[in-house]
């Protein structure tokens, strides 16, 4: 068996050595190392030697096996280098070829926009919150006085994980969570995405929002006025115009909504506008002191108020954008000219 072992070691260096193709080089190893291969197959008789003879046998034959797996590796690194060599001598490289130029990638315009108003706001005195999108219903809705029947229910129509699970349609309930979790003063900006079922040009399903919260004690209606219109004036400067219209809200009392003036038409009227002349950013006004029994605040002590903003109407505003739909196509021609 000894000289069996020896004979295949030999003729191996041989065979190694007479073959130039990588593939047949391959073949051979299976051939001759493989579990099914040669060096196995002589193997097979040393269990009819005897103990002694059979350890002998089995070093030998495992230095023979790693002394030609080496030699194999070390003829397809010689062969795949001689590849490598002829390639190079008949290829020739244009060093003078310009290179290929990296993509950047950069933020997208609403999370820019999110960014510019979040520092508004603070240099205003407002605290970043924040609180989760999948949302249940007592934080949504029933907390900010609007219960199961109410009509306001109606036009915020929303993704139900079951009945008390959803995905929030409003940033609104960050005002219960923070006013849960703080004594005032609290005053608080609560940027982040909202759900509805909602689509046309100045609406979109998936939407964002910011909300504001300023409860202290002697928080008035001026102060909501003073702050919104601080903030209009600092990221639209004075050539838009603004106006405060009376609204609705469960939350608030009194509430107002916020328009600006449209950018695409200047307010004579086009289809972003409704042809109103004015485009709807934010809905606000004085928290109701309903609000304040589910948090226990006390409302003979405390006052205040809160405003919802639409990040992609300032954003359409700011930058000039006739369709909300633009944000969310992901058209790189689009993306890229902000
Ligand atoms: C609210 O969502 C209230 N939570 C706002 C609020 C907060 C009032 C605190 C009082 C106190 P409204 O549904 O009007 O209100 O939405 C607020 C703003 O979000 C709108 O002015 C508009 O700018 C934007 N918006 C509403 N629906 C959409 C939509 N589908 N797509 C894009 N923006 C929207």
């Amino acid at each position: 068996m000894k000289d069996q072992l020896e004979s295949l070691r030999a003729s191996t260096i041989d065979l190694t050595e007479q073959t130039f193709d990588i593939k047949a080089l391959g073949d051979a190893r299976i051939r001759i190392l493989g579990r099914k291969g040669e060096l196995t197959g002589i193997l097979r008789g040393l269990k009819d030697l005897p103990v002694e003879e059979r350890s002998r046998i089995g070093q030998l034959a495992n230095h023979i096996k790693i002394e030609l797996e080496q030699l194999f590796d070390a003829r397809e690194a010689h062969l795949r280098n001689e590849i490598e060599r002829a390639q190079l001598a008949t290829e020739s490289i244009d060093i003078t070829l310009a290179g290929r130029r990296m993509v950047l990638g950069k933020s997208h315009i609403l999370n820019r926009v999110t960014r510019e108003l979040v520092e508004v706001f603070s240099g205003l005195g407002f605290q970043l919150a924040e609180g989760p999108e999948v949302e249940i219903d007592y934080y949504n809705f029933e907390a900010l006085n609007i219960p199961k029947d109410h009509p306001a229910r109606d036009m915020q129509d929303t993704f139900y994980f079951s009945e008390n699970v959803l995905l929030r349609t409003h940033t609104s309930p960050v005002q219960i969570r923070t006013m849960e979790k703080r004594k005032p003063p609290v005053k608080v900006i609560c940027p982040g995405k909202v759900y509805r079922r909602d689509a046309d040009v100045t609406h979109s399903p998936m939407f964002m929002q910011i909300e504001g919260l300023w409860v202290d004690k002697e928080v008035s209606f001026s102060d909501l006025k003073g702050v919104l219109t601080a903030f209009v004036r600092e990221y639209f400067g004075d050539k838009l115009d603004l106006r405060f219209r009376p609204s609705f809200f469960p939350f608030t009392e009194p509430s107002a909504e916020v328009d600006i003036q449209c950018v695409i038409c200047g307010g004579s009227g086009c289809r972003t506008c409704s042809f109103t002349g004015w485009l709807e950013i934010l809905g606000s006004g004085m928290v109701d002191p309903a609000l304040y029994k589910f948090v226990n605040y006390d409302p003979e002590v405390y006052t205040g108020f809160a405003f919802g903003l639409g990040i992609e109407r300032v954003a359409m505003l700011k930058y000039g954008i006739p369709d909300i739909r633009l944000f969310y196509e992901n058209d790189v021609r689009f993306l890229n000219q902000f």
